[in-house]
This record gives C-alpha cells, sequence and structure tokens, in this order.
C-alpha cells in the first residue's frame, strides 16, 4: 500500500522531488478549520442520503471535532504522506474512529471538496477585510471631520492649481474607498455559492441533498453545473482584482502623503510610528510606511495577472494548475490586511503643518476666480479667461504677486474690474464659492461627509 488515499493503481513510488512539488499542505493547512466545517457538512448529507447510520454520522462528526481540536490546540501532527489539507485531515480522522472514516468522502471529490474550503475561507476573509476597509474609512471621516476648514494648494499634473480644503483632499480618497468597501460586499455574494455536491466532474450519484449542504454551510446560493463548479475561478480573479483596484488607490494616497511630507512641501509629517531612519545619515526619517504601501501594488497586481494566465486556456474541469490559486489568496489577503491597517494607523497619527499648507497658498492660484469675477459681471467666460491671463502675465512682467496689481492696472485690462475685485484675493473666500455638491465649499465637503457616513452605516 502507497499509503496514499488515491494509491490504488499505483505499484510504483513517487519520486521524493515530485512528491514535494505536487504537495500543497505547507499552505493550504491554513484551511483545516473550512476543511472541518465541510466535512461536518458533507456528512450531515450522507446520513440523510441513507449512506452513513445516524451512529457512523455521529462517529465521523466526533472525529472531525477532535481533529478541529488538534488543529487550534497546536498538536495536530503532519506526516510526510499528507499531500494537503484534505488528504491530512482524512488520515488523521481514520486513525481516530477507523475505517468509518472512508466512507465520508462517498460522492466527494477533492475537487469539489478544494472549491468548498476555499470560498468558505475567502468569505471569512472577506469579512475581516471589510470591517478593516470600513474602520479606515471611518478614521479619514473622522480626521475630514475634524480639519473641515483648514486649506492647501491642490494640484493638477503636480503643479499649483486652486486652494482646495485639506478635508476634501482627504475625502477624494476615502470616497474611492468606500467603492472598493462596496464592491468588495458585491465580490462576496459571488464567493457565497455552494459547490459542495458537484463530485469531481459529473455531480453527486447518491441523491446528496445540496440544499441541506446549503443551509449547514449558510451559503446563500448552490452553483449551477458540476463541471463549471469545479474548475472556474471568477471569484478569485474578483477577489484579486478587488485587490488590485483597492491598492491602486492607496498607492495613489501614498504617494501624495509621501511628496507632501518632503522638506520641500513640507504640509505633513509622519508620526515616528511609521517612519523609519537611515543607518548612514543621522537626519533621515523616511516614510517606509507609505512606500511599501505603494509597493505591495506591485505584489497584488502580480498575483491578479499570474492568477488570470493561470485559468487562461485551461481544459475543462479540474486540472492541477487550480492549486496555484490557494497561494494568490492568502498572500493577497495578508497583505491587503497589513497594507489596510498601517494606513490607518499612518492616516490617524499624521500631523500636519497648518502654517505651511497656509503659507503654500498663493495669489496665482486665484488666477480663475479672477476669471469667474469678470463671468460675474457679463463677460463670457472664453474671454474671461483671456482677460486673466492677461493679468497673470502683467503681473510676471512686473515681478509683482497677482492680487498686487492696482484696480488702474487691471481696467487696462477690462474696464470691468472695480474696487469689489479685493474679495478676490481672500482663500477662504475662493473655496466657499465652490457649493455645487461635490465642490470644496464647507457645506459641500459637510454634504460629503455625510454621504461616506452613510455609506458606511449602510453597509
Ligand atoms: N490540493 C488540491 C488543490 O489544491 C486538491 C485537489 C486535488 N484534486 C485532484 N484531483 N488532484 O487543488
Amino acid at each position: 500500500e502507497s499509503g496514499k488515499l488515491w494509491g490504488g493503481r499505483f505499484v510504483g513510488a513517487v519520486d521524493p522531488i515530485m512528491e514535494k512539488f505536487n504537495s500543497s499542505i505547507t499552505y493550504d493547512q491554513q484551511l483545516w478549520e473550512v476543511d472541518v466545517q465541510g466535512s461536518k457538512a458533507y456528512s450531515r448529507g450522507l446520513q440523510k442520503a441513507g449512506i452513513l447510520t445516524k451512529t457512523e454520522m455521529d462517529q465521523i462528526l466526533q472525529g472531525l471535532d477532535k481533529v478541529a481540536e488538534e488543529w487550534a490546540q497546536g498538536t495536530f501532527k503532519l506526516n510526510p504522506n499528507d499531500e494537503d489539507i484534505h488528504t491530512a485531515n482524512e488520515r488523521r480522522l481514520k486513525e481516530l474512529i477507523g475505517e468509518t472514516a472512508g466512507k465520508l468522502h462517498t460522492g466527494r471529490s477533492r475537487n469539489d471538496q478544494v472549491v468548498t474550503d476555499l470560498r468558505l475561507w475567502l468569505r471569512q476573509n472577506c469579512s475581516t477585510l471589510s470591517a478593516l476597509l470600513r474602520e479606515l474609512i471611518r478614521t479619514m471621516v473622522d480626521r475630514a471631520d475634524a480639519e473641515r476648514d483648514i486649506l492647501f494648494p491642490g494640484y493638477t499634473h503636480l503643479q499649483r492649481a486652486q486652494p482646495i480644503r485639506w478635508s476634501h483632499w482627504i475625502l477624494s480618497h476615502a470616497v474611492a474607498l468606500t467603492r472598493d468597501s462596496e464592491r468588495l460586499l458585491e465580490v462576496q455574494k459571488r464567493i457565497n455559492v455552494l459547490p459542495l455536491g458537484s463530485g469531481a466532474i459529473a455531480g453527486n450519484p447518491l441523491g446528496v441533498d445540496r440544499e441541506l449542504l446549503r443551509a449547514e454551510l449558510n451559503f446563500g446560493a448552490i452553483t449551477l453545473n458540476s463541471m463549471d463548479a469545479t474548475s472556474e475561478r471568477d471569484f478569485v480573479a474578483e477577489f484579486l482584482f478587488w485587490a488590485s483596484l483597492c491598492m491602486t488607490h492607496l498607492s495613489r494616497m501614498a504617494e501624495d502623503l509621501i511628496l507632501y511630507g518632503t522638506k520641500e512641501f513640507n504640509l505633513v509629517q509622519l508620526s515616528d510610528a511609521y517612519s523609519t531612519g537611515s543607518s548612514l545619515m543621522p537626519q533621515k526619517k523616511n516614510p517606509d510606511s507609505l512606500e511599501l504601501i505603494r509597493s505591495k501594488a506591485g505584489r497584488v497586481f502580480g498575483r491578479c495577472a499570474g492568477l488570470l494566465m493561470t485559468l487562461k486556456g485551461l481544459p475543462s474541469t479540474y486540472n492541477k494548475d487550480l492549486q496555484e490559486d490557494k497561494e494568490a489568496v492568502f498572500e493577497v489577503s495578508n497583505t491587503m490586511s497589513a497594507v489596510i491597517q498601517v494606513a490607518t494607523g499612518v492616516i490617524s497619527t499624521l500631523q500636519i503643518h497648518r502654517e505651511n499648507m497656509a503659507r503654500a497658498l498663493s495669489p496665482d492660484m486665484l488666477a480663475t476666480d479672477l476669471a469667474y469675477y469678470l463671468v460675474r459681471k457679463g463677460m463670457p467666460f472664453r474671454q474671461a479667461h483671456e482677460a486673466s491671463g492677461k493679468a497673470v502675465f502683467m503681473a510676471e512682467t512686473k515681478g509683482v504677486a497677482l492680487n498686487q496689481l492696482s484696480l488702474q492696472e487691471l481696467q487696462t485690462i477690462s474696464p470691468l474690474f472695480s474696487g469689489d475685485v479685493s474679495h478676490v484675493w481672500d482663500y477662504g473666500h475662493s473655496v466657499e464659492q465652490y457649493t455645487a455638491l461635490g465642490g470644496t465649499a464647507r457645506s459641500s465637503v459637510d454634504w460629503q461627509i455625510g454621504q461616506v457616513r452613510a455609506l458606511l452605516g449602510a453597509q
């Protein structure tokens, strides 16, 4: 006997290199708990189908509880023949309860077992990630609320653009994350579908009640086709894409903060808790937390692209290629958990340099408002844009700030300029114009905060 669950038709031994190559136990052992859950549900299904007596089912259920207990207490001993978590658990069950254990796998295949396990595991982990992500968004919204009226420069093309509220910047990133939060719930819905009872390819020949299995494992629905169910990994691809997009958002926020934290910008300062020093340059305080958030995006994208390449062109139904899905899921799930928690720490401890933020604003950033001033006096916007551009040129030529041009000088550009143009040079007045929903005026920022909080509450 080869000692393998599939050993019957084999006479030759497996090359030790192949043994190691084929094995997934080093990483899939973290499925131990969901594997036991799935097996418990399946044994109830077998009992209802008349394959197990009540006594046999109880024996199996108790044995499986013992297996789980060993894992939980760290006393489960792997043996060199344990190829994966499914074979390990079944091998141990047999040691504990004897030959009855051999009935558990009736009509089941590792093909429907493994994908059931992975769906259970990912469903649970998505709930954890979802809670962490919501905590990050909440932290950001609280910060936006507390620092609602602080102004600083908004950039487009990394060039000084228009004054905005600091809270408006925070919310711009928080709003992107609310879409990720929503998207994760949608992905979770498609994860939450039961494949068990599909067998290896053809289905279940013993009349196992899949509705019972669904209810036992609390799935939302049942897969429609056994061939598809055992080999599709759409839910994995969707999870990895969800993570990729979320990382895109987090890496952009990280990049902004890295930049704003340089001495050249000097608008924010990362707390010591999320920075590191240089082994050579004593003055250095480096934003390693943010750089790692930025870089983890690459790792996550790689896993997403890698899985899609594994899936592309696979012949129908289960192929061992699919074993590769698990490391991607585990790694990305762990990465997302760490990244989101670090981002929450960074945001909640970040210092802002209010005076520098105020000082960083300059009158040229009000050139757009100068054009709007003329628009309000009746000038078509294209002409107003031209006129304001002329004022910018005049100020530059004279070597003065835009707000230092005299009324007489402005009137050489347009007779519509009058004494009230002085209001334009007030940054607070500037941002308060942007009252349309979604803009940087206080009323709109209040509205955004309310909307994001409502989304958090509703999810
Ligand atoms: N460890 C395998 C996996 O992760 C289990 C499925 C093996 N099925 C098979 N027919 N060889 O995919």
